[in-house]
């Protein structure tokens, strides 16, 4: 089989990652053949704009990207490319898995293993409506939920548990205070639990599910929430199992998918070739299992807890001495 798949290397640590991760991947004999695209600031250099047409073609035709982080400027600037992608696909659930790995300095070495859907269209992130006053003086921002946003993703929550063995979902909410939005969002959740009557599902208050997921982690099998919610909760799943070093999302939609690490392009350590390539390198692995290849993407996974188990070149995040590239190259050997 030959699959081409989009690659968009990004920002930051975004070109380090993704060297180590295609390294692994042609350490698998995949037949994967690869596409570069250029999105963010790269591509604002180079083509002249943000998110060229020609990036959206090559997604568009392969249907499948794996793609690193792209910087954001904070208050100002241009809005999110990732918000754009994840909008211009309607690439609706977002999945962040989020498993104890050995070796890390995580305060839960075991016991978590829990995947946020997180709804990746709807909600504060969209940018409806944002504007601030002449003066200076208010700012505001829309936010819109659906009947129909929240069935599809919430559904998909519900899916995904009964695809994969999972027998619970909590549906996160702050419907005691925003009862249109979060309120809705509830109610429909409802309706879409009760065709499922084999899975449990609870209800839990999103500032209540911080405190319980830094207490019990154990209790979450599945989390689906909102955009915003889940952006934040799925950050802090990451600080539970070791840091978003460990942490990978799949975007997915009807048409497209886009895999890719929780965490952003890290200027703090960019350049430095000490980013941990496991977020990457675990998104590729959502990747091999959406194209059909659950064997290959076991094994990927496999290879990565051995070399943790190994101590073998892991980065500084995770404690150890190695680099980006020594990091994959001990994982690539294990496959
Ligand atoms: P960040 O996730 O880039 O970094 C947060 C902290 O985690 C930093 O201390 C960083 O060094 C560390 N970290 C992140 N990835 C790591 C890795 N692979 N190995 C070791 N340490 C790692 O978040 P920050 O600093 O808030 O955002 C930086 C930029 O990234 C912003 O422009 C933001 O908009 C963008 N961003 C992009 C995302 C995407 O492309 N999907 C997601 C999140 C943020
Ligand atoms: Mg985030």
């Amino acid at each position: 089989m030959t699959q081409t798949i989009t690659v968009i290397r990004g920002d930051g640590i975004g070109p380090e990652i993704m060297d180590a991760t295609l390294h692994v991947l042609d350490a698998m004999d995949l037949g994967l053949q690869y596409e570069d695209a250029d999105a963010g600031l790269v591509a604002l250099e180079k083509h002249g704009e943000l998110l060229p047409q020609a990036t959206m073609d090559s997604i568009r035709k392969n249907r499948v990207a794996l793609k690193s982080p792209l910087t954001t400027p904070v208050g100002e600037g241009f809005s999110s490319i990732n918000v754009e992608l994840r909008k211009r696909f309607d690439l609706y659930a977002n999945v962040r898995p989020a498993k104890s790995f050995p070796n890390t300095k995580s305060r839960f070495p075991s016991g978590v293993d829990l995947i946020t859907v997180r709804e990746n269209t709807e909600g504060a992130y969209i940018g409806e409506g944002q504007s601030v006053s002449e003066d200076g003086a208010t700012a505001t921002l829309t936010q819109k939920i659906t009947r129909k946003g929240s069935e599809r993703i919430v559904r998909y929550a519900f899916d995904l548990a009964r695809k994969t063995g999972r027998k619970k979902v909590t549906v996160v909410h702050k419907a005691n205070i925003l009862k249109s939005t979060s309120g809705l969002f509830l109610k429909v959740a409802r309706e879409v639990a009760a065709q499922y009557p084999e899975i449990q599902c609870n209800e839990m208050i999103v500032d209540n599910t911080c405190m319980q997921l830094v207490m019990r982690p154990e209790q979450f099998d599945i989390i689906v929430t909102t955009n915003l919610f889940g952006d934040i909760i799925s950050d802090l799943c990451a600080g539970l199992v070791g840091g978003l070093g460990l942490a990978p999302g799949a975007n997915i939609g009807t048409d497209a998918a886009i895999f890719e690490a929780v965490h952003g392009s890290a200027p703090d350590i960019a350049g430095k070739g000490i980013a941990n390539p496991c977020a990457l390198l675990l998104g590729a692995a959502q990747m091999l299992d959406h194209l059909g290849l659950p064997e290959k993407a076991t094994r990927l996974r496999e290879a990565i807890v051995a070399t943790l188990e190994a101590k073998d070149s892991l980065t500084p995040d995770l404690g150890g001495t190695g680099n980006t590239m020594s990091f994959a190259k001990a994982i690539a050997s294990r496959i």
